[in-house]
């Protein structure tokens, strides 16, 4: 193989999020986590909200999902009838090859005129269901998911905290095109995944914002509204 080609194939493309135009205020991405049943959609709808009364441009995408391939791939990851049998290291790779194809396709283009970016779930979710939740190895989670994103990193990231019973009580009254599968999980998956988040961070203070997923949807929203404000300039 030719060394100009082995060369070039090291220096990956890096996605840069440049500051928009002076006049506009730059891209901020926001990222939403927690276990299922937290309430993560509804207040990501909430602050959306509150962010186009201000006439923000606002983008919301979630994961696994958000662009046409994506959504093939969450279809793979959803409908998959051996879905038991899908080991954890093509899972993570599924998930981050989704999200790849949404940082490139909608959230840099988007940060880049500008816009602030809601993900319903980002690579924390990576970090902590296929990581700790499902026993691999940090570093090579790390990677790939520093690999699928480049430097596109959340500005914050807001971390819904509900107890598991709390949750699970909450999705087995509604219907989604996960919960089958992921229902099969068991209360101890799901303390794993809380834990695993309130761990995160703690880690990670500055990113991190967890809030309390018991109190109203009203409390919460002023909870997320005040960690917001302070970040989007
Ligand atoms: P979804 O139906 O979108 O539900 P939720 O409202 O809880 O986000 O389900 C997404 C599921 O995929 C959820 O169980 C978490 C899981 N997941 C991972 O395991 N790893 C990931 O990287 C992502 C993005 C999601």
């Amino acid at each position: 193989m030719n060394q100009t080609f082995l060369a070039k194939r090291r220096e990956l493309p890096q996605p840069r999020p440049q500051m928009a135009k002076k006049t506009k205020k730059p891209g901020k991405l926001i990222s939403f986590e927690g276990s299922e049943g937290s309430g993560k959609t509804s207040q990501i709808a909430r602050l959306a909200e509150r962010l186009q009364k201000l006439r923000r441009d606002v983008v919301t995408v979630r994961e696994p999902g958000g662009t046409e391939i994506g959504e093939q791939v969450r279809s793979i990851i959803v409908h998959n009838s051996k879905g038991d049998e899908m080991t954890p290291e093509t899972e993570l790779l599924l998930f981050a090859a989704a999200r790849a194809q949404l940082v490139r396709e909608v959230i840099l283009p988007a940060l880049v005129r500008g816009a602030i970016v809601l993900s319903d779930r980002y690579l924390d979710s990576s970090t902590v269901y296929q990581g700790i939740g499902r026993n691999l190895a940090a570093d090579p989670v790390n990677k790939i998911n520093r690999f699928a994103v480049g430097n596109v990193m959340p500005e914050l990231t807001i971390v819904i905290d509900v107890p598991t019973k709390v949750g699970l009580a909450r999705i087995r009254q509604r219907a989604s095109d996960l919960p089958n599968r992921m229902e099969r999980e068991n209360i101890d998956f799901y303390d794993k995944i809380r834990a695993g988040y309130l761990l995160l961070a703690k880690g990670m203070p500055k990113r991190f914002v967890v809030v309390d997923g018991r109190k109203t949807e009203a409390a919460i929203e002023k909870l997320i509204w005040n960690a917001v404000r302070s970040r989007i300039g």
